[in-house]
């Protein structure tokens, strides 16, 4: 998979995505992450890419022009599956938007910042818009991470143990089971005897159990979602 990304701030998008399984990912070859400074599309001496919105108010927009000859060159190159504007006011992030994500060939991500994007750009080229919670961030680059880590763990290859991602959090709309490593009592606590049973299919059904009474008390609302 292919995930290109446009900034204002591509430097804070490096960190997150040098480390650990995104790392990995990127260095099997199964994913490919492109990062975009938008300001190399800016217009004039000083490269703008913002300006003040019409009708008045505060804060900044970001221009249209900037962002649709960034975006034209990069579609001259390929044919993007989805083109994707993080935005508090965009569809909710969850396990099932990453699962689909995940399938895609070529995703295109815009990070907004400052008051947004001029609603044109939202309106002719993008075609998804994304969320990661109700909560605004002072700019898109964190949930840009949040998403392409959230959708490239779930790359086939991409964790050691493929079968893993299958039994987080949220896959079958149930909250994870609680886990236990050694030793097998800490200062007077233990670990629950079923685990050291050896009995994998009480083991299976304790960890259903578990994690049905886990979703019931603090997440009921995922029991109700169709997906
Ligand atoms: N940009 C700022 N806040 C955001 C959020 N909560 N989700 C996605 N993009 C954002």
């Amino acid at each position: 998979m292919r995930i290109d990304i446009v900034s204002v701030l591509p430097e804070l998008l490096e960190s997150p995505l040098q480390h650990s399984i995104m790392k990995r990912a990127q260095e099997k070859g199964l994913l490919e992450v492109h990062l975009h400074d938008l300001r190399a599309y800016g217009l004039g001496k000083h490269r703008q890419v913002d300006d003040y919105q019409y009708g008045g108010g505060a804060g900044m927009v970001m221009m249209a022009e900037p962002l649709a000859n960034c975006i034209d060159g990069l579609q001259r190159e390929r044919a993007y599956d989805e083109v994707i504007y993080m935005t508090p006011d965009g569809q909710r992030l969850n396990q099932s938007m990453a699962n689909r994500l995940s399938m895609k060939e070529n995703l295109l991500i815009l990070c907004g910042h400052y008051k947004g994007m001029d609603e044109r750009i939202r309106q002719h080229y993008v075609t998804m818009e994304v969320s990661i919670g109700d909560f605004v961030l002072s700019g898109g680059e964190l949930p840009a991470a949040v998403l392409v880590d959230a959708i490239g763990r779930l790359l086939p290859g991409v964790l050691n143990d493929e079968t893993s991602a299958l039994f987080d959090s949220f896959q079958d709309n149930l909250l994870a089971p609680p886990v236990y490593t050694r030793p097998e009592e800490f200062r007077g606590w233990a670990v629950p005897d079923i685990l050291l049973s050896g009995n994998l299919k009480k083991i299976e059904e304790w960890r259903y159990d578990e994690a049905l009474k886990r979703t019931l008390e603090r997440r009921p609302d995922l029991l109700e979602e169709e997906e």
